[in-house]
C-alpha cells in the first residue's frame, strides 16, 4: 500500500484529489493537510511514502513546506502541484527538494502513475542508499570493550541549576574511564541543552534533531552521535529552542533504546520538569540519579518527586540520591536532609567553583583536566557506584579506556 498525504489549502481541491485516487487498490490516501505548516506536522506524524503539494498556499507555502520536508523526511519524496505557466516556481520546488512535478489539470490515470513510479524510484533509491552504507552499528560505539552491561542512568533534579550538566557530563567520561565499556551520553534538554557547551561540540553541526523525520532506525540513530575525543558517544540536543517540538517523547525513547543496545552506559540528562520527555527517559531508566542542593526548596522538591516516584512504582532501589555541593551548606546538614525524605544519601558531590567554572570555559570537563581534584574524585567515586560490579576490584579496569592513552 502506498501511503500518500495531500496538501492543499483549498478542501475540496483535496477532496476531488482524493477522490481521484479512490479507485486506485494500493493506494491509500493517509491524510490531508491545508497548509505549509500543517504538512509538517502531519508528514513527520505520518510518515507518508509520497506526498502531494500544492504550490501556492497562503502562510507557509509549498516550496518552503517542500524545503523542510525533504530535509527531515527523505524517504517521503514530494510531488509538487501547479497550473499551467509556473515554470519559475516549479525549478525552485525542485530545487528545494521535490522530486516530481504535476501540472493541473491532469487526469486520475496521469496522478496514479506518478505517485506509483514516485513510489518505485524511492524504493531502489533506498535500495542503492542501503548497499552503499557500513553494515551493523556496533562498528561506530566509540571506544572501549563491551562489558556486557547495558544500563541507562538518567540525571534528574526538581530544580534548575542543581548541576545535571554537569554532574551527567563528568560521570559519562568517568563511567568510561572506570569501567572500560562503551558510554554514550544524551542531552535531553530539548530546549537548551548544553552539553556541547561542556563538550566543546556545536549541535549545528550535528545533533539528534538530523534524525528526526527518519526512520528511527540504528543507521539514522547512528549517524547524529557525535564520536567526542575522549572516547565516549554523544548525542546533542536540537541547536534552538524550536527544534525541541520535534522530538516527541516517543521518539527521545527510542533514542535511548537503541543506544542502550549498542552501548553499556548511557547517560541522560535531563530538563528540571516532569513531563512526557523526563518520564518517558525515566521509565527506561534503570538507576535515576536524583540531585539535590542543601537548601530548602530543592529539598521540599525531591521529597515532591520521591511521593511521584512512589506513584509511578519506580523500585526505590532505581533512584539513587546525590547531594551536590554537599560542602556549601547554609547551616543545613545531610542528616537533616535524610530525616526530611526519610531515605539516605547515595553519594555527595563537594562545591568547587573555580573548577567547574574553568572546565566550561576551556570546553574540558574537570574529569579529564584534573582528574585529581575532589571534585572529580567525587564523581569518580558516584561512577564507581553506579556501575557497581563492572568496576574490576583489582582496578584493571581503570587502565583501559579514557586515560589509556596518557
Ligand atoms: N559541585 C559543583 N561545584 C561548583 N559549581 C558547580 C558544581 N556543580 C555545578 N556547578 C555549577 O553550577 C552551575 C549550574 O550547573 P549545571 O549547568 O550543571 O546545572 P543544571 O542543573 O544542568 O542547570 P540547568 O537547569 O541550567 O540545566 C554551573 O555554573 C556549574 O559550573
Ligand atoms: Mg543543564
Amino acid at each position: 500500500m502506498i501511503k500518500v498525504l495531500i496538501v492543499d489549502d483549498i478542501p475540496e481541491t483535496r477532496d476531488h484529489l482524493a477522490r481521484l485516487l479512490s479507485m486506485e487498490q494500493e493506494i491509500d490516501v493517509a491524510g490531508g493537510a491545508g497548509s505549509g505548516e500543517e504538512a509538517i506536522r502531519m508528514a513527520m506524524e505520518l510518515r507518508p511514502d509520497v506526498i502531494v503539494m500544492d504550490i501556492n498556499m497562503p502562510g507557509m507555502d509549498g516550496v518552503a513546506a517542500a524545503e523542510i520536508i525533504s530535509q527531515r523526511l527523505p524517504t517521503s519524496p514530494i510531488v509538487m502541484m501547479s497550473v499551467h505557466g509556473e515554470a519559475e516556481q516549479l525549478k525552485r520546488s525542485l530545487s528545494a527538494g521535490a522530486r516530481e512535478f504535476l501540472v493541473k489539470p491532469f487526469s486520475a490515470d496521469e496522478f496514479a502513475t506518478t505517485i506509483r513510479n514516485l513510489h518505485q524510484r524511492e524504493l531502489v533509491r533506498r535500495e542503492q542508499l542501503a548497499a552503499t552504507l557500513p553494515a551493523g552499528p556496533a562498528v561506530d560505539s566509540g571506544t572501549g570493550e563491551d562489558n556486557g552491561e547495558h544500563q541507562v542512568l538518567a540525571v534528574f533534579s526538581p530544580k534548575g541549576g542543581a548541576g545535571r550538566t554537569t554532574i551527567a557530563t563528568n560521570l559519562a567520561l568517568a563511567l568510561h574511564r572506570e569501567t572500560g565499556g562503551r558510554v554514550a551520553l544524551i542531552d535531553a534538554n530539548l530546549q537548551f541543552g548544553d552539553v556541547g557547551v561542556l563538550l566543546n561540540l556545536n549541535p549545528k553541526n550535528r545533533s539528534m534533531l538530523d534524525a528526526v523525520g527518519g526512520e528511527p532506525d540504528a543507521d539514522i540513530i547512528n549517524s547524529v552521535v557525535v564520536d567526542h575525543s575522549t572516547g565516549i558517544r554523544v548525542l546533542l540536543a536540537p541547536p534552538s529552542p524550536e527544534g525541541a517540538d520535534l522530538v516527541t517523547p516517543a521518539y527521545l525513547r527510542k533514542m535511548v533504546d537503541h543506544l542502550r543496545s549498542t552501548h553499556n552506559y548511557v547517560v541522560v540528562d535531563l530538563p528540571s520538569a516532569l513531563n512526557d520527555h523526563s518520564l518517558a527517559v525515566m521509565d527506561a531508566a534503570d538507576q535515576i540519579v536524583v540531585l539535590t542542593a542543601l537548601e530548602i526548596t530543592t529539598i521540599k522538591n525531591v521529597r515532591l518527586f520521591l511521593e511521584v516516584a512512589d506513584q509511578l512504582e519506580y523500585d526505590r532501589t532505581k533512584i539513587r540520591l546525590v547531594v551536590n555541593r554537599s560542602d556549601a551548606s547554609q547551616g543545613i546538614r545531610i542528616g537533616d536532609v535524610e530525616a526530611s525524605i526519610r531515605r539516605s544519601i547515595d553519594g555527595t558531590i563537594v562545591s568547587d567553583g573555580r573548577l567547574a567554572v574553568l572546565a566550561v570555559n576551556r570546553g574540558v570537563p574537570f574529569v579529564v583536566s584534573h582528574p585529581e581534584g575532589a571534585l572529580s574524585r567525587d564523581v569518580t567515586k558516584l561512577a564507581r557506584t553506579l556501575a557497581g560490579d563492572a568496576v574490576a576490584a583489582d582496578g584493571k579496569a581503570n587502565k583501559r579506556g579514557l586515560f589509556a592513552r596518557r
